[in-house]
């Protein structure tokens, strides 16, 4: 799973205000992944970001990709997850830069963990990833672990991250 830092933002920590649509996810398609492709080179440049064929193997092994879009139908949001008989892991999450901070990655962060049911969920994030961390926090996930250049070409490090097993409908 590769990660990047963002901004600071401004209006992290605030409620989503009630004039906000609800963030409506749907399953990823093949015709999606190479937008799915850009938004890697754009989100991840210096952590080896995912390819469009990358992408149509993580459809292939039968992942569990979700995507949100723009007014304009554009995939603005992606993120999947992969699920084992009793652990699951995000195995990539991204928000288009100026749709970020809007609801989108935790909707399709608690999406994923939704999926995942009573499994323990695992992820690895850049240790200077504020949002991310932040993010997985605030769902119920813990630091396990720290992997040493864990990214490349970057060479930043990862913390492992998980959310124990819990039942469903207490991701906050
Ligand atoms: C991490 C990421 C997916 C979050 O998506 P998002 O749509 O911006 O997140 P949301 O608007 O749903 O916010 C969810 C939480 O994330 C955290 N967050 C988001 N942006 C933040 C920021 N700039 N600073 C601090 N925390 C932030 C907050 O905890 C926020 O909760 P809040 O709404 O209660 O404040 C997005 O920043 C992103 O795509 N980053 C680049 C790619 C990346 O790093 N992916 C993660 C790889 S591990």
């Amino acid at each position: 799973m590769s990660h990047a830092p963002q901004q600071d933002r401004p209006d992290a920590g605030r409620p989503r205000r009630p004039d906000q649509p609800p963030v409506v996810l749907e399953p990823l398609g093949w015709s999606d992944i190479g937008a799915l492709a850009e938004l890697e080179l754009l989100l991840f440049p210096g952590d080896s970001p995912w390819t469009a064929e990358m992408f149509r193997s993580e459809l292939a092994a039968g992942h569990h990709y979700v995507v949100h879009r723009n007014a304009s139908g554009a995939v603005d949001g992606y993120a999947g997850l992969s699920r084992g008989d009793e652990e699951a892991a995000v195995r990539t999450i991204g928000v288009r830069p100026d749709a970020q901070g809007t609801g989108v990655g935790r909707a399709m962060l608690e999406g994923l963990l939704e999926a995942a049911g009573e499994r323990r969920v695992l992820l690895e994030v850049r240790t200077d990833n504020e949002p991310a961390l932040a993010l997985y926090r605030s769902c119920g996930f813990t630091r396990i672990g720290l992997r040493r250049n864990y990214y490349w070409p970057s060479g930043a490090d990862a913390l492992t991250m998980e959310r124990p097993i819990q039942g469903r409908g207490q991701v906050r």
